[in-house]
């Protein structure tokens, strides 16, 4: 696994990597587990992903962790999701100051359940002025609801008058996104075979290498994170130009 990592060129790392962590129901069933404990594995491989993306000098790690569309799971799977996380939260908080990890989150978080929101507030404070490697929370999160959010909070400054329409611009609107001040994501990785991109930051991946892999979210640890930047660091990221003019 040393080898994967030394092959990694420190300058061209992504500043910011997004992950649709996928599998953890059909992890658990191809073991016979019941789906709960395959989330729970879960935790294991955030845990070391996020690891291995502060080893390399990642500066933003977002993962999707429960979207909008999540709430119409079996009520059962959603309280389990929704007490694993506030559980882990409160479990990490000191590995995550040990590491200098800072958490974020994005996402509808006042329409979670108030236990959830209290321990990811508290999270939050409890690691804000860390700084090797931000990690963003999606919960309760969908790309749509986001962009919606901000065209209304845009179009409410134009009607009061506060902000003219020839001045929105892309800036503008980043501004008013609750990624604000996040740099765009460079790679997206979804695992578990999918190949969708399920609401998740929209907007934010315009320019996003897109990386698939069919290995369950319990199973993808460092060295598929390591794998999947060096694929990223293997392509060609042209923005529109030619190869000759990237130089
Ligand atoms: C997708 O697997 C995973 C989720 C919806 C939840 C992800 C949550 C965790 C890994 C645990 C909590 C996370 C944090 C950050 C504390 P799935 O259930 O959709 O799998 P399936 O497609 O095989 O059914």
């Amino acid at each position: 696994m040393n080898d994967l990592k030394s092959l990694i060129i420190p300058d061209k790392v992504p500043r910011h990597i997004a992950i649709i962590m996928d599998g953890n129901g059909r992890w658990a069933k191809q073991k016979g587990m019941p789906r709960v404990l395959g989330h729970r594995s879960g935790v294991k491989s955030v845990r070391e992903v996020t690891e291995a993306a502060g080893e390399i000098g990642v500066e933003y790690l977002t993962l999707y962790a429960f979207s909008t569309e999540n709430w119409s799971r079996p009520p059962a799977e959603v309280t389990a999701l929704m007490s694993l996380l506030v559980e882990t939260i409160r479990g990490e908080i000191r590995d995550l100051n040990k590491n200098g990890v800072r958490l974020q989150a994005i996402g509808n978080l006042e329409a979670l359940p108030k236990s959830s929101y209290k321990a990811l507030l508290e999270g939050i404070e409890q690691t804000k002025n860390n700084k090797r490697l931000t990690l963003v929370l999606a919960l309760n999160y969908s790309a749509k609801w986001e962009i919606l959010r901000a065209t209304r909070l845009l179009a409410e400054q134009a009607a009061s008058g506060t902000l003219r329409p020839e001045d929105i611009d892309e800036r503008a609107f980043e501004n008013a996104l609750s990624t604000r001040g996040i740099p765009d994501p460079e790679l997206l990785i979804r695992t578990s075979g999918e190949t969708r991109i399920s609401n998740f930051l929209l907007w934010q991946i315009a320019y996003a290498e897109l990386y698939f892999t069919p290995v369950f979210w319990p199973d993808f640890g460092k060295e598929q994170l390591f794998e999947a930047v060096l694929s990223y660091q293997r392509r060609e990221r042209r923005f529109g130009k030619i190869s000759e003019q990237l130089v």
